[in-house]
């Protein structure tokens, strides 16, 4: 039996979140409580008229192949929710809606990268963008950041990446896994910097709407608009309508980019589900107040996460600007007693964590930052409260 695999999986790292996840789901198969601070969802349901807009779209027959890149009542509601809430405008012929933004950022890989090429990447960074690039056989290139700047890559840092090379640069803002959103100032900076070099630059703004404290998410097109013909925005329903699991994302470029998305998607999944698209037009034309008190309810649990992440003795974190994620310093921690040796790095700290305070995470060299320790807030007060009481126990447990 042919047993060989193409050797393009050979450059991609299996994700330790598996690992984690798998530990997990043990201890919960043998009746322990898990606190779940590693998931990357919101734990809310989808608005309700969401949900009746898509069975009636049921009942009404729509069950066939849509159009490859969104139905136009789709494109349009995206025009006018990017007008709305992105402060820029573009048309139908700019979008192509995929199977989640994930698919729209892979399918961005096989049309533009190949080897040769560098894809410039900020770390801390979203586990998928390098491991994209290295699937098509391209060159991420790391730019390594830090909690004193903010966990934000300067226009220096980024203009010392540039090569004649660089054929992207991934920017997400507000990022996964850190929160850090960079402010109008700042990403124009980077901008500024771009503007001198030829290449694309995609925008991952998946978390937009998730901003704290009055924070105004700025998009790069709105504040860069001559740079339009190169700026590529990444978007989606999954986090803002708590939608993730409905597999809508969408892509919005030059049209030319749009056609060769539409070339890559109609070879492979064809149109993102059908359902699916209405159930999306129905979140981006309807009222928004369930995303308005998500925002709300996220503010407040950010604010019990940081406070508690910081009450433990070992761990200290920066509050974040966004998304559901507080990335927390945890060399603190180093050198406690673990299975009969010390704490030495984040994945121990994660396994530990586990082990002796049922609280999973997701460790921070996943992400190209070691040392960290990432813990999502898509949890109640309360059981964020009882967490961080667990860890303080077992960090007092575990130093006698
Ligand atoms: C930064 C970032 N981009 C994109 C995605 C993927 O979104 P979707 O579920 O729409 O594929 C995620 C999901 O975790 C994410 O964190």
């Amino acid at each position: 039996m042919p047993n060989k695999l193409a050797q393009r999986l050979s450059v991609v790292a299996p994700s330790i979140t598996l690992a984690m996840n798998a530990k997990a789901q043990e201890l919960r198969a043998q009746g322990v409580d898990v606190f779940a601070f590693g998931v990357g969802e919101p734990d809310f349901e989808p608005p309700a008229h969401v949900l009746e807009f898509a069975k009636k779209a049921i009942d009404a027959g729509v069950s066939k192949y849509t159009a490859v890149t969104g139905v136009p009542a789709l494109k349009k509601a995206i025009v006018d929710a990017t007008e709305k809430r992105r402060g820029f405008s573009c048309k139908p012929e700019n979008i192509c809606v995929g199977v989640g933004a994930k698919h729209v950022l892979f399918n961005l890989a096989v049309a533009l990268y190949e080897a040769g090429d560098e894809v410039i990447i900020p770390a801390p960074y979203w586990v998928s963008y390098p491991e994209q690039v290295r699937i098509v056989g391209a060159t991420p290139v790391i730019v390594e950041t830090t909690e004193e700047s903010g966990w934000k890559m300067s226009p220096a840092q980024l203009q010392n990446a540039l090569t004649p090379k660089t054929k992207a640069v991934i920017l997400c803002t507000p990022s996964n896994p850190t929160g850090t959103a960079y402010a109008e100032a700042e990403m124009k900076g980077l901008l500024d910097v771009l503007a001198g070099h030829d290449c694309w630059i995609i925008v991952d703004e998946i978390y937009a709407d998730l901003v704290y404290d009055g924070f105004k998410h700025v998009s790069a097109s709105a504040i860069a608009p001559q740079l339009r013909d190169r700026i590529i925005t990444v978007d989606g329903v999954s986090k803002s309508f708590a939608m993730t699991g409905w597999r809508i994302g969408w892509g919005i470029a030059p049209p030319h980019i749009i056609k060769a998305l539409d070339l890559v998607q109609g070879q492979s999944t064809t149109n993102p589900a059908a359902i699916s698209q209405q159930a999306a037009i129905a979140a981006l034309t309807g009222p928004l107040d369930d995303l308005a008190a998500m925002r709300e309810t996220f503010q407040k649990r950010r604010n019990a996460m940081v406070a508690g992440l910081n009450s433990v003795p070992g761990i200290r974190c920066r509050t974040p600007e966004g998304a559901f994620y507080a990335f927390a310093d945890c060399r603190g921690l180093y050198g406690l007693p673990y299975q009969g040796r010390k704490i030495e790095n984040d994945e121990d700290v994660a396994f530990w964590l586990l082990e002796a305070a049922r609280v999973a995470t997701v460790p921070g060299s996943g992400f190209g930052a070691k040392g960290y320790v990432r813990f999502s807030y898509a949890q109640s007060e309360a059981r964020i409260a009882a967490g961080i009481e667990a860890m303080k126990a077992a960090v007092a447990k575990a130093k006698g």
